[in-house]
């Protein structure tokens, strides 16, 4: 199994470019199934989670090449309705298959996706969402079961604010009969890239970018060429990256004003930076104050970036707390940054983190992406040597993450 090996204490210097998201990509891949013909997404982040997605449509019939960063996706002919549990359990994100299934063929057998590392994950408001546009659905056998002659446009309200659940209401609801309005509705910017997206192909959508989306089902989508949105999960840990490290860095081809939530809590915390066009640019990173977070739906703190930002406050000094109140486990990377030092204490989904003066180096393990993604950052400001077991899981979610961090001037290499 791969590995990192990273020597801490580098401070980095230079530009990062930004890849494409890899979850504005994946909708972008299942909506694909609501056409015709050939779509084309442009700057979409090689990732085995995409390869995944791809797989997935594939199962059902889509054709697709994938080179460089622009996938071609034909689904002329999709002729099966079945998304098998192997592909599913691989990546939570193929149930996005379930809509446009339902709208496209009015049957869907996807597999439930199951647990995960960060929590239970249940899928109950993507099953409300299309009850609620009058498909039945049964659970039977470990697949969700989903019938509809046509889908009917109607009201549907999410008591608990979801991206996933929000973007398979939308891709079920622009094909189907009549108009849907989708209350309390994730206003992430993936979910407003996919309306964006949707609308290019000729869907009727009002409200993008507020919690009401309005909805009047269209007969007839057609494929158009796309460019997939920058990743701000990556651009945020690359921020980070350079902060944990002190370091003057570009990280370029953003938007920043995704980052908001991120950037108000580096400016509470004495971080110096410029903000571009398309770029935030570290200009001083020097005694940081300890802060407060609390995680929360876009434009809150995001959850993705909390495992990165404990690693920062683990070498802040004195006492920063981090609420997490999106995912009930998400805390793999708290015990290996303690064996890197760290002073921690989690008590139930409240982390009180004690600022050290330094992390050391130890060999740690990634359990889950962004818990991953938190190991790397608190490596390269570690003294000594870290080697990080279970990268597959960093793989996930980062392109070529060892490339961008070496060009950067850190030293992480990747060993058997
Ligand atoms: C997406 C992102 C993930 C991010 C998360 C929150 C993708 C592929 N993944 O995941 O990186 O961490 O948003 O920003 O884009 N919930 C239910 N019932 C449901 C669905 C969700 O109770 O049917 C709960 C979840 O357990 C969680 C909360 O709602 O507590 C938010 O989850 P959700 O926004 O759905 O996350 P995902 O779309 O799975």
């Amino acid at each position: 199994m791969e590995k990192f090996l990273i020597k801490g204490e580098k401070a980095l210097s230079g530009e990062v470019y930004i890849s494409g998201s890899k979850n504005g990509a994946l909708p972008l891949i299942a909506a694909s199934l609501l056409t015709n013909g050939v779509t084309i997404l442009k700057n979409v982040p090689n990732l085995k989670d995409i390869t995944t997605m791809l797989e997935v449509i594939n199962k059902l019939g889509a054709n697709y090449q994938f080179e460089g960063n622009t996938i071609k996706i034909d689904a002329t002919r999709v002729n099966s309705y079945i998304a098998p549990y192997e592909l599913v359990k691989k990546m939570r994100a193929s149930i996005y298959v379930l809509g446009p299934l339902l709208a496209r063929l009015g049957r869907a057998e996807v597999s439930l996706p199951g647990g995960c590392a960060i929590g239970p994950r249940p899928v109950n408001l993507h099953i409300k969402a299309m009850e609620n546009l009058k498909a039945s659905i049964k659970i039977k056998n470990g697949f969700i079961i989903g019938r509809a002659k046509k889908l009917k446009g109607s009201e549907i309200f999410f008591e608990k604010v979801s991206v996933g659940a929000t973007i398979n209401a939308i891709m079920a609801a622009v094909l189907a009969e009549g108009e849907t309005i989708i209350k309390n509705a994730a206003l992430e910017p993936e979910v407003g890239s996919l309306i964006d997206f949707l609308k290019k192909m000729g869907a009727n959508i009002k409200g993008e970018n507020t919690d009401t989306i309005f909805i009047k089902g269209v007969s007839k989508l057609s494929p158009i060429e796309y460019d997939v949105m920058p990743d701000r999960i990556e651009a945020g840990t690359f921020i980070l990256a350079g902060v944990i490290t002190k370091s003057r860095i570009k990280v370029k081809n953003i938007i920043p004003e995704h980052l908001k939530s991120l950037l108000d809590i580096l400016n509470e915390m004495g971080v110096k930076f410029q903000i571009g066009k398309n770029y935030v640019e570290l200009i001083k990173v020097k005694k940081l104050n300890p802060v407060e977070i609390k995680t929360a739906p876009y434009p809150g703190f995001p959850t993705d970036l909390q495992p990165q930002i404990c690693s920062i406050l683990s070498i802040v000094p004195g006492i920063s707390v981090v609420n997490e109140t999106i995912f009930e486990n998400r805390f793999t990377h708290i015990p290996e940054l303690i064996r890197m030092g760290a002073n921690i204490e989690l008590n139930d989904n409240i982390i009180i983190i004690k600022g050290v003066k330094n992390l050391y180096g130890a060999p740690v393990m990634a359990s889950d992406l962004r818990g991953g993604a938190a190991l790397v950052l608190a490596a390269l400001s570690a003294k000594n040597e870290t080697i990080i077991d279970r990268i597959y899981h960093i793989d996930r979610g980062y392109e070529k993450i060892e490339n961008k961090l070496t060009k950067l001037g850190a030293y992480i290499k990747r060993i058997k």
